[in-house]
């Protein structure tokens, strides 16, 4: 199967590496824009108790947030590959970092600094689209994840209308790295609707 890449307009933009004082901004903006798309994801994703979880991308922190507040929820990680998404994250975390629940990292997916097999569950959220080597950075994926925990891509638009990393082409890259279980929720998030993939590592 030939390898799926993205194309390169969206990878050096704020959304995909916010930096400086508009960076901020835009984590601000962001916060507001995705609080809906976070909640549907961690719906998704149905957290077990004591899951050690990872975000990828966790931008202003929002979804590791409300993670930690869930009841009996294990260890959360996060990686993002900017600065100012790390020191706002860690600004809107810091209780839970302060108690050991939030452990925030500065990492690209393609350097995460994890063994093989380190996760239960992993999330993306409004961010599969500036990974540069989709295929190679689903493989790191898998290879964080245990065998049969599950990974939820949340993605801003329907099947119909989703930016550079369409669900069809997420859902054929998963398959070709070898995920299965490959299930596809159309949610109705504010202020857009989204797409929710969800798969698991084969066992
Ligand atoms: C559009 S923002 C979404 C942030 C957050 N998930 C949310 O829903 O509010 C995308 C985030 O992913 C991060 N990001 C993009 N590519 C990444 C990569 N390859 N590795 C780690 N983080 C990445 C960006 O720095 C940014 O914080």
């Amino acid at each position: 199967m030939a390898p799926v890449s993205v194309d390169e307009s969206g990878r050096h933009s704020q959304p995909g590496r916010p930096s400086g004082f508009i960076g901020w901004a835009v984590g601000l903006y962001m916060r507001w824009r995705n609080a809906d798309l976070n909640a549907a994801a961690i719906d998704a994703l149905v957290p077990f108790p004591g899951d050690r979880v990872l975000e990828i991308g966790f931008g202003p922190g929002e979804g590791l947030r409300r993670l930690s507040g869930m009841n009996e929820i294990g260890k959360l990680t996060g990686i993002d590959h900017s600065p100012v998404m790390l020191a706002m994250a860690e600004q809107r975390n810091r209780p839970a970092i302060r108690r050991g629940a939030i452990d925030l990292r500065l990492a690209s997916i393609d350097a995460a600094p994890f063994a093989e097999r380190s996760f239960d569950a992993i999330l993306a959220i409004d961010c599969i689209q500036y990974w540069p080597n989709l295929m190679g950075d689903l493989a790191v994926v898998r290879r964080l994840l245990r065998p049969g925990g599950r990974v939820v891509f949340a993605i801003q638009g329907s099947e119909a209308d989703a930016g550079a990393v369409s669900p069809a082409k997420l859902r054929q890259a998963l398959s070709a790295v070898g995920f299965v279980q490959i299930a596809t929720e159309r949610v109705r998030t504010r202020p857009a609707p989204s797409t929710m993939i969800i798969a698991r590592r084969s066992i």
